[in-house]
């Protein structure tokens, strides 16, 4: 059964960049309701496992390194057919080639970095938003 729930976090470049309210204000006027929010820094362990998918990949280093190497917002969103929206609210991985008014073309500087992540699945969604929060940290 498809769920209304996604998972995203706005990632270092994005806060180190002071992006976070601008960021969240695209969220609010896209129609997505946060259900749980929270400022937070991912360990090294706590990167490779959430990537675990990647890490046969040439940059998956690369990536654990950037992930890690400041606080992240972690926050899961609500809307109908959240998972989809978000992705297309977010844009394409590589910026350069993200559609005009999506995050990333607006706020994203690179393929690696690339400011936000959405989940691909309501079953993803489902795992990531329990990666970061305890159930009594959902609204
Ligand atoms: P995300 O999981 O973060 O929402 O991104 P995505 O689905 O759009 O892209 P995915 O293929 O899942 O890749 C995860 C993240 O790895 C970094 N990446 N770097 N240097 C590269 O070629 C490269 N390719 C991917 C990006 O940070 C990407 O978002
Ligand atoms: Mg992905």
């Amino acid at each position: 059964m498809a769920t209304n729930r996604t998972f995203t976090m706005l990632k270092p470049d994005a806060v180190e960049n002071g992006n976070i309210g601008a960021i969240l204000e695209l969220i609010n006027t896209s129609g997505f309701r946060i259900v749980a929010m929270k400022l937070t820094q991912m360990s090294r362990k706590d990167a490779e496992t959430f990537y675990a998918v990647h890490n046969e990949r040439p940059f998956f280093g690369e990536l654990v390194e950037y992930m890690t190497r400041g606080p992240i917002v972690a926050a899961v969103l609500e809307k109908d057919n959240a998972v989809e929206d978000f992705r297309t609210l977010i844009g394409a991985t590589n910026p350069a080639e993200a559609a005009e008014g999506t995050i990333r073309k607006k706020y994203a500087a690179s393929i690696g970095e690339n400011a936000v992540h959405g989940s691909d699945s309501d079953e993803n969604a489902a795992i990531e938003a329990a990666f970061h929060f305890a159930g009594r940290e959902l609204f």
